[in-house]
């Protein structure tokens, strides 16, 4: 039973949306446009979480001692509605992003939710605003899923009151250039998560702390930061909104192992599974910079590339630092790829393992 007709637009804003949307869908870029309406919840100590309703999408009125502002208590999730050739709106493991954000809220002291209310909320949504959902190759409705600490209190304890949102946005290529290959600045002043600390969590800290190296990434001419680990200072961890996994000349496919200062992306263990389905060696491993280095000289590496919800699966071209450089020629595999996720997410291959959900 949707909550979506509860909130109509008027006949008015209806047309003004049609052509807003319109307007939008011809040339789509990430984040950048928002759809009619939101989800929302309300949850407080005393009563648990209230009722998700439908709303229109609209400013939030936040007082200025909300908790979010002061102690970053937040965490959000990503997911994509896809429009598949005959018109239906699919979305992709929504179990897997609830059941993460509920380990987000866990780590962030928030309140987790039923899963099956996280994805009825994201449902309610994509039905309320199908019509924003693109159908051009490569578009999809981003959807970000967040919630936060909203009491007005200065003290540092979990918060009272929790908003969770969902909004909704037209997307097209995460990378302006589509599947050209990245150039990555391997940053190693600065990390983006430390043992223990929050970097399993999707949590707005963790982006924030990538901005200033992503910063000095843009400044040497390439498009996206890779973190090493606090402890070793060697190891490969993440992007700064993405994971990263190799490709060997010999076919099989190896990314850093899930240490706890990793994101676990939906995106990197449906990439697994479907390597391993067609037979070839996928293994989560210690994978050092030098060792990388030292293998795309040898050979021995043939591909790198990135890979996340927002971003899809794009090649990584060239990897550079201070006093470091290096090419990586191939993009085959990472194609292939490519090819085999958005085959399924898009309806055009079959969906073994039944990740697809219809909206
Ligand atoms: C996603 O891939 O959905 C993310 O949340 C990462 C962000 C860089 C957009």
């Amino acid at each position: 039973d949707s909550l979506a007709g509860r909130f109509p637009l008027t006949r008015n804003e209806r047309a003004a949306s049609a052509s807003l949307r319109a307007q939008a869908l011809e040339d789509l870029h990430f984040g950048t446009t928002f759809t009619d309406h939101m989800a929302h919840a309300r949850w407080t100590q005393d009563e648990g979480w209230g009722q998700h309703g439908i709303i229109a999408y609209q400013d939030l009125t936040l007082s200025p001692a909300a908790a979010v502002l002061h102690y970053g208590q937040e965490i959000f999730e990503g997911i994509k509605a896809y429009r598949h050739q005959d018109g239906s709106v699919w979305t992709f493991r929504p179990r897997y992003n609830a059941a993460r954000l509920n380990a987000s809220a866990r780590r962030m002291a928030l309140p987790e939710m039923e899963e099956e209310d996280i994805i009825a909320s994201l449902v309610d949504l994509v039905r309320a605003d199908h019509e924003w959902v693109p159908g051009g190759a490569g578009e999809s409705l981003y959807l970000r899923p967040f919630a936060f600490a909203s009491e007005p209190f200065l003290g540092v304890r979990p918060a009272r009151q929790v908003d969770y949102y969902v909004i909704a946005s037209p997307a097209g290529n995460y990378f302006p250039h589509g599947l050209e290959p990245l150039s990555i600045w391997v940053s190693r002043e600065y990390h983006r998560a430390g043992p223990g600390g929050t970097g399993a969590a999707k949590t707005g800290g963790n982006y924030a702390s990538s901005l200033l190296p992503q910063q000095e990434a843009y400044e040497a001419g390439c498009d996206q930061v890779c973190f090493l680990d606090a402890a070793t200072e060697q190891n490969l961890e993440e992007l700064g909104g993405m994971n990263i996994m190799v490709v060997d000349a010999d076919g099989s496919v190896r990314t850093p192992r899930l240490t706890g200062s990793i994101l676990e992306g939906s995106t990197r263990a449906s990439i697994i599974t479907l390597l391993r389905d067609e037979g070839r060696r996928v293994t989560e491993e210690t994978i050092s910079l030098q060792g990388l280095l030292e293998d795309i000289v040898s050979g021995r590496v043939s591909e790198v590339f990135a890979c996340g919800t927002a971003a899809v699966v794009v090649p990584i071209g060239r990897l550079a630092g201070h006093g470091m450089e290096a090419e990586i020629a191939g993009t085959e595999v990472t194609r292939r790829i490519h090819d085999l996720l958005t085959g399924i997410q898009y309806g055009r291959r079959p969906d073994p393992h039944g990740w697809m959900y219809r909206l």
